[in-house]
């Protein structure tokens, strides 16, 4: 097939037909089409709930499900399912989290849940006039949702609030109606969509039908809910005295606490290092939000837009050794839902939330908080003590023996090798080498 030419009707295609379609753009097609299909999922019934969740789906791309056990978070202890391809990050989190466990573990507390989204709108008729009546805008928009809030409110959740902004310095005339939002258990974006959409077309009826006020002098724009979110963060404190923490890599708890310090204050100040180190974070934030079916796009947007609240892109996690405690926090947006969207469709998510005693939406903020903190802990336990790499390349290397076709028996000496050494690809690819040649390592 031309690659150069319009496709026309594509998503009418079958699965098959489109795995056959697309193969064709690989450069072995019989390879790459039995590749695809070998990922189809026999089960008609669980492919069919996975094919849902996109379109054009020719396959699934399976990544590892994992679990870091003993997180201990205010008093209870989890097992915390994670969803990533990195290799180190389970390993990572799985020892913070033990090494927490016998220091206190995490306490965690969520700072507030309320969710936020704008109505941009150009308004080109008396601007003080449209604020002047907001009281009155507001209670005709709020019946005009009634029904569609009604279910929300019956959860505890619903509109909190609502102001009008004009923004001049973005153009005059040019105004936002900002909405507040409780949305309970649900991470809430279909019902705040809903709402802000329902407010456009509310506001038009209200200037319409009210004196002082003209229809055409109102064109709204877009109706849509923020990610970024500062009034839904949550925090989690991991605390214990100094010498508590004891031999840290080889290092005493008083020189390891000055560095680890001075690696956080680094973070704060220095972006290039602030965005490794919130990586870091969002390695194990990541990671349980997408075992959970949430969306991590939303938690990693609002994330940075938080680290930036100060004009400056910081680390989202502090550090302070005050009166011989050490203390490492961490605080930061997280919108994430244990009821609606993914979470409950998709089996695994839905396993995970029940592997954690099916959490609400707060609990869920503070456990995949804590897993940021624990990743954010063993990523900087180890720079400022080991390095970085010992742990990472031995993580690496089953990675490296897949890549280099290991049999079970080579796997098992290299791995027996470079139990102390650094396995890099060409320390590895040089060992497997050698073996092979008959040479021993
Ligand atoms: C790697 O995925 C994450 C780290 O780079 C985080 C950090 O540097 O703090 C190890």
């Amino acid at each position: 097939m031309n690659k150069n030419q319009i496709i026309k009707g594509f998503s009418k295609l079958s699965p098959e037909e489109k795995r056959t379609l697309v193969s064709g753009f690989a450069k072995e097609p019989r390879a790459a089409l039995k590749t695809l299909s070998s990922f189809f999922h026999p089960d008609d019934a669980i492919q069919k709930i996975l094919s849902e969740f996109s379109e054009n789906t020719l396959t699934n791309f399976p990544l590892p499900f994992s679990v870091a056990p003993n997180f201990l978070i205010n008093g209870n202890i989890y097992m915390v399912p994670m969803v990533i391809e990195e290799s180190s990050v389970v390993a990572a989190a799985s020892s913070a989290a033990r090494f927490w466990a016998v220091r206190g573990g995490f306490t965690a507390r969520v700072r507030g849940t309320e969710k936020n989204g704008q109505l941009h709108f150009k308004y080109s008729g008396n601007p003080a006039r449209l604020i002047a009546a907001m009281p009155e805008i507001e209670a005709w928009l709020r019946t005009r949702t009634d029904s569609l809030a009604e279910n929300m409110t019956r959860r505890g959740g619903g509109i909190t609030s609502l102001t009008l902004r004009e923004f001049p310095e973005i153009e005059a005339g040019y105004f936002q109606l900002i909405a507040g939002f409780e949305t309970a258990d649900a991470m809430g974006a279909n019902f705040i969509n809903s709402v802000l959409e329902e407010f456009g077309v509310g506001l038009q009826e209200f200037l319409a039908s009210h004196s002082g006020f003209r229809e055409e002098d109102y064109e709204p724009l877009m109706a849509i809910l923020s990610n970024y979110c500062p009034g839904c963060t949550v925090e989690v404190v991991a605390e214990c005295p100094v010498e508590a923490l004891g031999m840290v890599g080889g290092i005493h708890p008083e020189d390891f606490t000055e560095r680890f310090l001075m690696a956080v204050k680094i973070a704060e100040m220095d972006v290039f290092r602030a965005t490794t180190h919130n990586k870091g974070i969002m390695n194990g934030v990541d990671a349980v939000v997408l075992a959970t079916g949430n969306d991590f796009r939303a938690i990693e947007a609002g994330a940075h837009a938080w680290a930036s609240r100060s004009g400056q892109y910081r680390s989202l996690s502090q550090a302070s050794m005050e009166g011989g405690v050490f203390r490492f926090s961490l605080e930061l947006p997280m919108a994430v839902g244990t009821v609606g969207g993914l979470t409950r469709l998709h089996p695994l998510a839905d396993f995970s939330l029940q592997l954690m005693g099916n959490p609400n939406a707060q609990d869920l903020m503070m456990i995949a908080a804590a897993a940021g903190l624990a990743n954010n802990f063993a990523a900087l336990r180890s720079l400022v003590t080991t390095g970085i790499q010992a742990g990472h390349m031995r993580m690496h290397l089953p990675n490296i023996l897949l890549q280099l076709g290991a049999t079970p028996e080579e796997r098992a000496i290299a791995e027996n090798y470079f139990s102390d050494k650094k396995p890099s690809h060409q320390a590895v690819a040089g060992f497997i080498k050698r073996i092979r040649e008959g040479g021993g390592p």
